[in-house]
């Protein structure tokens, strides 16, 4: 049975002192009140409304269709649904394409949204606008590796950073998000020492997807760690509710796997 804690809504500072203190964050995706209120009372550290929401809520083959309007509405819903866990929204496809219209757009995620950080794929180019947006307050999560948005140009859904000068540009690109101020990472299908030696140096907290385990912290699509998406479960996720009896049991078994680094398990990573 979780118990929350003390110290009330989980803050920026209180995921940089996880990292610190070397204590699991817990993550998961939702896109409605009802997932957002049942994961939040199950005691997950931070909700992530993730433009997965193309695929997995809309149907979609990829993240690409999502819209602004989309994102809003969803976090809206989330929003109402959360009184603990910080908050994040993915910034969807080509809605920061300089850092003038990402600032707008993120503006509307976290005013009209509710949230308290925005999520951007990539570095490079995507640089300059988290630079901006950091210098005016908004926190930016970076994300690497598999980036959803860029599938197109990646050739498919793949590991990325696999051999040493893959590897090399991802320590590259981590270096220049952590420099243009994003406050967190998240590594999504990256070979599992690649993304541990990232968390070893990188001063911001990572949280992995198809990382492995030496990330400072999971996340999951709720859809996928309940078995719910239809198709073969990627490699990195596993279904929780087999075997439970509730969404909530799942749920629970999940933030207790993560945070006692019983999962993910070598069988997961890359
Ligand atoms: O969109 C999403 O759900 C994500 C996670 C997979 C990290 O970006």
């Amino acid at each position: 049975m979780y118990t929350a804690p003390a110290e009330g809504p989980v803050t920026l500072s209180r995921l940089e002192h996880m990292k610190r203190a070397g204590e699991k964050i817990v993550a998961l995706t939702a896109y409605d009140a009802s997932f957002a209120r049942l994961v939040d009372a199950a005691g997950v550290d931070l909700v992530l409304v993730g433009d997965s929401l193309g695929n997995v809520i809309q149907g979609h083959a990829s993240t690409l269709p999502v819209s602004m309007d989309d994102m809003a509405y969803h976090c809206r819903a989330v929003a109402r649904g959360l009184a603990r866990a910080f908050f994040v929204a993915d910034m969807p496809f080509a809605s920061y394409p300089d850092p003038v219209t990402a600032f707008r757009n993120a503006a509307r995620l976290m005013g009209e949204g509710g949230a308290a950080m925005v999520k951007l794929e990539g570095a490079g180019p995507v640089r300059d606008a988290i630079r901006y947006l950091s210098d005016r307050d908004i926190p930016v999560c970076a994300h690497l590796g598999l980036t959803p948005q860029s599938v197109h140009a990646l050739g498919g859904y793949k590991v990325q950073g696999k051999g040493a000068e893959a590897a090399d540009r991802m320590r590259r690109a981590a270096g220049e998000v952590v420099a243009s101020g994003a406050r967190l990472l998240v590594l999504e299908c990256v070979p599992a020492e690649l993304a541990s030696e990232l968390t070893q140096t990188l001063p911001i907290p990572t949280i992995g997807i198809g990382a492995g385990a030496g990330c400072d912290g999971q996340v999951l699509v709720v859809y996928d760690m309940l078995g719910i998406t239809p198709g073969k479960r990627p490699r990195f996720s596993h279904d929780f509710l087999a075997g439970r009896g509730s969404a909530r049991d799942a749920v629970l078994a999940y933030a207790e796997q993560v945070r006692r680094r019983e999962f993910p398990t070598a069988a997961h990573a890359y």
